[in-house]
């Protein structure tokens, strides 16, 4: 039984689970939830466990305290990448990348960034690539690397462009300027902004409906979505319907053949008016 299995994390990353939410927490709320190396490494393997582990069904990433993150830590990631061998360096940025990007991004589980604070510079990274974002609309955001020398860069540049206009983007990025949630959901970088107070509560609400879906469509749905964005019109329409069959074909709880009977045989469900009854 996977309920016996050990809580992965427990250092600079806490997880707790709730009824199928993994509540997935940056903690090192003395640093602002600055992410050095080392929680990196903890997150890339906090993340493959809970791929695997039937406790968690949706991800919720957010930060202990009264940060979401404050970006990369100046000191446990970029100071201390300063100075060592080329290989090391390499290996830091592999591993942050992976989680920040890559693995959210691609993650076979739906995703979740409930912004609870600061989020700044790096922090937007992992908050672009989560599926959704729920915010405090008090939480204050911003691109301050060039207020102080640097660019935003490691993916943040490249992931701003994927949600923000470039107008907004660049106003950004060349001021320096903060703002709160409330902006943040006019920019396009959370679907949702809402009371300090109400967070919690609408980002579980949230989760417990994406909980509920069936997981194979639900994930299949999600990386059609990610990819076919790239692609061309005539390429997209081949994908997806390849994409489709394939989803009929590895989903187990067979929700298309139950769907359609429910509808045209059995007429106990309009899919325009509820969802399919799931055994
Ligand atoms: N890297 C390294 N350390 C950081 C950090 C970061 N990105 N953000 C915060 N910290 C550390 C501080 O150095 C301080 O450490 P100390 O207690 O050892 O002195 C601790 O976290 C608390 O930060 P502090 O600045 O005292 O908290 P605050 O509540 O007054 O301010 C912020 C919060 C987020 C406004 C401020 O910490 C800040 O500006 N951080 C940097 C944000 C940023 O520009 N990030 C982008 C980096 S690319």
């Amino acid at each position: 039984m996977s309920d016996s299995k050990p809580v992965p994390g427990g250092n600079e990353v806490l997880v707790e689970f709730d009824e199928g939410i993994a509540w997935v927490y940056i903690n090192r709320p003395d640093k602002r939830n600055a992410m050095s190396v080392g929680l990196a490494h903890e997150m890339n393997a906090v993340l493959d466990a809970l791929e695997m582990d039937d406790r968690a069904r949706v991800i919720v990433l957010s930060g202990k305290g009264d940060a979401f993150s404050a970006g990369m830590d100046l000191k446990d990631f970029f100071r201390a990448t300063d100075d060592v061998s080329d290989i090391e360096r390499h290996r830091a940025y592999r591993a942050n990348r992976a989680w920040q990007w890559r693995t959210l991004m691609h993650y076979a589980k739906p995703t979740i960034a409930m912004v609870n604070g600061w989020c700044f510079g790096g922090a937007f990274t992992p908050l672009i690539c989560c599926d959704l974002a729920i915010t405090d609309e008090a939480a204050t955001f911003g691109l301050s690397e060039i207020n102080w020398g640097i660019i935003p860069g490691g993916v943040v540049s490249k992931a701003l462009s994927t949600l923000m206009g470039d107008r907004e983007a660049l106003y950004y990025v060349m001021t320096g300027e903060k703002f709160d949630g409330r902006r943040a959901k006019e920019l396009g970088l959370v679907n949702e902004s809402v009371p300090a107070a109400k967070l919690r509560e609408r980002t579980r609400e949230l989760a417990l409906v994406l909980a509920e879906k069936n997981p194979t469509v639900l994930r299949q749905a999600r990386m059609a979505y990610k990819y076919a964005r790239y692609m061309d019109w005539e390429t997209s329409a081949e994908y997806l319907t390849a994409k489709a069959d394939q989803t009929t074909f590895v989903d187990s709880e067979k929700g298309r053949e139950k769907g359609m009977t429910q509808f045209l045989d059995e007429k106990t469900f309009k899919p325009g008016l509820g969802n399919y009854k799931r055994d």
